[in-house]
């Protein structure tokens, strides 16, 4: 089939809940993408974070190939080897002591939610301790519990009645967070570095006192990495660069090398909440997308794509300041590592259309905010042909 004829079918078929672009990705290698007609793109929002290690890595590919001519799936009625090495290996590199799987960060978040639910209950008697502080500009999913956790009200419109026990404090506010606090709330759940909001970094004394303040309260600090975990801000968990521990941490986007896969990560008091049956999921943790995520995490170690995050993303964040000193409608570049967002000072789709014109995939979040989520395997000679891509556009909109 040619581009015409998906796009047709797509319309007639696929509901419209996409304001999709007009091109079809046909095949990917590494950084690049192509499309139907052949025409090579390098991929700098790799499925918006998930293409961490670029697409079709040799290793991903081949822990599915070996798994798949094994066992696809078999429920979780019943112990997962793939599934138990996972939960190892993210508890060995992180705070926690027990995992969830699911298949997507709204899942993920979802659990999260339910079992700081749960916490609340056990300190306080079920309905006496349910609320979760979040953050003004997040954005936590598309499920009606993590909607009502995103604190941006443009998602929310049209699907009233929300489920309630959510309120919202403005980013980096800890005198919002302590106004907002009663004896109703457990938890307070946030991204270090807000990825739809438009790459929004947390200030350390905010996390900092924040971490005091939930300790004194009793109360759980909740962190979304779906999408500034496992690698992308030059730590392997943006809480890192903190030194913050949370007491949950959601994961998602890249973690199953371009498979769906969730996980809610959690310190064994609070995983212990949770009792069999209280939350399950048909396909979380299926063997399949465990075995591509035990490989992932194998590649970002072999590969040292972490420390490659950090240093790419110096070098890309050096180009793009070149940028804004010749561009004066660039207002701020802001991110860590490979989490970069560049606010203008109008809205950005025209730039994401000419650079896609031009072979370069980005995209705008908030209006007005070109972000940049490259695979972590990405070159300088890419980076340089992304910054010549973005001056040659930036000179035609000026
Ligand atoms: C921080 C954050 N949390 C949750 C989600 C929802 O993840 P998913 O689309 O996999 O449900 C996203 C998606 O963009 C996200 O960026």
């Amino acid at each position: 089939m040619n581009t015409k004829q998906i796009m047709e079918l797509d319309k007639r078929y696929v509901m419209h809940t996409y304001a999709r672009i007009p091109l079809v990705v046909d095949r990917g290698d590494g950084v690049r993408v192509w499309d139907k007609d052949g025409k090579e793109y390098l991929d700098f929002i790799s499925g918006i974070g998930v293409n961490a290690v670029g697409h079709c890595h040799p290793k991903i590919l081949s822990a599915l190939k070996e798994q798949s001519q094994k066992l696809l799936h078999c429920s979780n009625l019943y112990y997962i080897e793939p599934q138990a090495k996972l939960a190892e290996r993210l508890c060995s590199l992180s705070f926690a002591d027990k995992v969830f799987f699911s298949n997507s960060g709204a899942e993920a978040n979802e659990a999260a939610i339910k079992l700081a639910r749960k916490f609340g209950a056990r300190k306080a008697g079920e309905g006496n301790c349910y609320e979760i502080i979040t953050m003004k500009n997040s954005f936590h999913g598309r499920t009606l519990s993590t909607l009502a956790a995103t604190g941006q009200t443009k998602y929310q419109k049209g699907f009233s009645p929300l489920p309630y026990g959510f309120k919202y404090a403005p980013f980096n506010d800890l005198d919002e967070v302590k106004r907002l606090v009663s004896e109703k709330t457990c938890a307070v759940m946030l991204e270090p570095i807000q990825g739809e909001g438009g790459i929004n970094v947390a200030k350390a004394s905010f996390l900092e006192n924040l971490r005091k303040f939930c300790d004194e309260e009793g109360i759980l600090l909740i962190f979304d990495e779906v999408q500034c975990g496992l690698g992308r801000t030059g730590k392997l968990f943006a809480y890192q660069h903190y030194g913050v521990e949370p007491d949950m941490m959601t994961l998602a986007k890249p973690l199953g090398g371009g498979l769906p896969i969730g996980a809610t990560l959690a310190k064994e008091e609070v995983a212990s909440c949770f009792e069999p049956g209280n939350h399950a999921s048909t396909f979380g943790g299926n063997p399949l997308v465990c075995a591509a995520a035990l490989a992932f995490l194998e590649i970002v170690e072999e590969e040292g794509l972490v420390e490659r995050a950090k240093k790419m993303g110096t070098y890309f964040k050096d180009k793009l300041k070149r940028l804004k000193e010749r561009f004066s409608f660039i207002r701020e570049i802001r991110g860590k590592g490979l989490m970069i967002g560049v606010e203008l000072e109008f809205e950005g789709a025209e730039i994401v259309k000419e650079c896609r014109r031009e072979g370069l995939l980005i995209n705008c979040t908030s209006e007005n905010v070109l972000r940049f989520l490259p695979p972590l395997i990405v070159e300088e000679e890419d980076i340089d042909r992304a910054f010549e891509i973005l001056n040659k556009v930036f000179s035609r909109v000026c």
